[in-house]
């Protein structure tokens, strides 16, 4: 679909069959908390979806897709990649997080867990509405690049410490809608690197 996009890390199949896995192991640990409550799982109110955008909004729309769980769905934005960059330059929120989190049972969803501020941060603000529950689902690690520890509950793939694109993740805004999960030719992350 792209030239500018070399090879394919994770394919179409092989997404679309880790995120049904994902969403009916996510779908029994939340139903078990509303059980757990005294709730049944069809209770209105209880679960709030927290997809980061702009990444995750692929993934969540997929998930979201095969989960037979009542929920609402609280979008954040967080920017870390000014412009033509491919390093994090420190997570920054840029929107309101949902202000009606608390006693509820929340998921955060993202496409990548890279250096972890990212996460961190939004762990951190939900976490201060004193949820029922906070759990955080990932498609992708890239777990050599960690520098701030987050615990994730649920991983769809490890990938290497590589930049990628597709199925929700972007360069300089573009590729999002590249179906599967690639990794861009070298000339264009050689120049990414060289503007920093
Ligand atoms: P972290 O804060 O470094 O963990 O980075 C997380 C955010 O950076 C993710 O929500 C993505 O939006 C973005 N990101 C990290 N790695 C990549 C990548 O390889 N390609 C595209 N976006 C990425
Ligand atoms: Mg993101």
């Amino acid at each position: 679909m792209f030239p500018e996009i070399e090879r394919t890390l994770v394919t179409r199949g092989q997404i679309a069959a880790r995120v049904a896995e994902m969403a009916r192991d996510i779908a029994r640990d939340l139903k078990a908390d509303l059980i757990r409550d005294g709730h049944s799982a069809l209770d209105e109110d209880r679960v709030v979806l927290i997809p980061v955008m702009t990444g995750a909004m692929i993934f969540a729309a997929d998930l979201i897709r095969e989960m037979p769980v009542k929920l609402a769905i609280g979008l954040v934005t967080v920017s870390s990649y000014p412009g033509q960059s491919v390093s994090s330059k420190g997570a920054q929120l840029a929107s309101a997080l949902p202000d009606n989190l608390a006693g509820k049972h929340v998921l955060v969803i993202d496409d990548i867990l890279d250096s972890g501020q990212t996460l961190a941060l939004v762990r951190e603000v939900v976490g201060a509405q004193k949820p029922a529950s906070l759990r955080i689902a990932v498609l992708l690690d890239k777990k050599t690049a960690r520098v701030r520890e987050v615990p994730v509950d649920y991983v769809g793939f490890e990938i290497p410490d590589e930049f990628v694109v597709g199925y929700g993740l972007d360069y300089d805004g573009y590729y999002r809608n590249h179906p599967e999960i690639a990794v861009l030719s070298k000339s264009v992350l050689d120049a990414a690197e060289q503007r920093g």
